[in-house]
């Protein structure tokens, strides 16, 4: 089969100065996308600002042979996002593709977790993908075409100790990611997530002896994969790390019926409540909805 490429697409990938965001965008740059390398270039904690990191990948790209443009504005302000989505319009004319990857932590438990860590870090994270995919949002369903990721992570849908704000902003990102999902069907405009383990400057002191296997590069291909045109699903989460892909996914498990419910029927069925045996895995909640009706028919 032959390769896959992105010629004419214009992607927008957001914290690109480094780690994930500048391999996804030197790969879609390989294959012949126009990217917007989009980063504020900040600490970890997402302090202070620098154009360097923008500028070094959108460098890095066009010394390649590819095409690139850096923007340094934040993705933690409405405005901010209205930027990044224009420069992708002046410099290519159109967006195709937008990867949520910028990202800070403030990790701390959570009784010490005060707005001071909870509010930035919302703001990058959930808030950020709605104030750069809103934007974009517009141009996609206006050409009938879009692709979009969000960078979760098993902090969220997993849970992750100290990170409460964090894990609360990444699965925030799946249930966007599910929403927009359905209302973008009919424009074909599908939207995923992913939730990656990557040795980078914000986890280069969390991964011990594994650190050398979980190189950023091997995310990427997943990433390029959900952003493709030939992309064949929608609403999905996948999990990258060191070379292994994987699906999570939300089961349902077929539970236990009874009209006249009450307290001690809960506790007397819990096991039934929780068996995983014939779970299914409903794709909207209409879906789910949808299954109850062969207990009220
Ligand atoms: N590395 C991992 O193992 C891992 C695991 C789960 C999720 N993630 C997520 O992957 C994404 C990329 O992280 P990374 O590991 O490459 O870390 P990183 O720190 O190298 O990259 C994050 C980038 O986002 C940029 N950024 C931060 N705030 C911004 C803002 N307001 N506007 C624009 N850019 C901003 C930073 O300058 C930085 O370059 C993040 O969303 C992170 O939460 C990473």
């Amino acid at each position: 089969m032959a390769d896959l490429g992105f010629d004419g697409k214009v992607a927008i990938i957001t914290g690109a100065g480094g780690g994930l965001g500048r391999e996804h965008a030197l790969l879609l740059a390989s294959r012949g996308a126009q990217v917007v390398v989009n980063d504020l270039g900040g600490s970890v904690t997402g302090e202070g600002g620098d154009a360097g990191p923008a500028e070094r990948t959108a460098q890095e790209i066009e010394g390649l042979g590819g095409v690139a443009v850096p923007d340094t504005s934040s993705v933690a302000t409405p405005e901010g996002g209205e930027a990044i989505v224009k420069t992708a319009l002046d410099a290519y004319g159109r967006v195709d593709i937008v990867i949520n990857n910028a990202g800070i932590l403030r990790d701390k438990s959570f009784h010490n977790q005060g707005p001071d860590l909870v509010d930035p870090v919302l703001d990058v994270h959930l808030k950020g993908a709605f104030n750069v995919t809103r934007p974009a949002w517009v141009s996609m369903r206006e050409q009938g075409y879009g692709r979009v990721v969000h960078t979760a992570s098993n902090s969220g849908v997993l849970g992750n100790f100290g990170q409460a704000n964090y894990g609360a902003a990444k699965m925030g990102l799946v249930g966007l990611t599910r929403v927009l999902a359905i209302e973008g069907a009919k424009y074909n405009i599908k939207v995923n997530a992913l939730a990656p383990i990557a040795r980078t400057r914000m986890t280069e002191e969390l991964m011990g002896a594994f650190a050398e296997k979980l190189d950023p590069k091997l995310v990427s291909p997943i990433v390029a994969w959900l952003v493709h045109e030939d992309c064949p699903v929608t609403g999905e989460v996948y999990s990258a790390a060191g070379g292994r892909i994987a699906r999570f996914f939300i089961g349902l498990t077929e539970g236990y019926f009874n009209p006249e419910l009450s307290l001690e029927d809960v506790r007397d069925h819990f096991d039934e409540i929780r068996d995983t045996e014939g779970y299914t895995i409903p794709t909207s909640s209409g879906e789910e909805i949808g299954g109850l009706l062969k207990h009220f028919s």
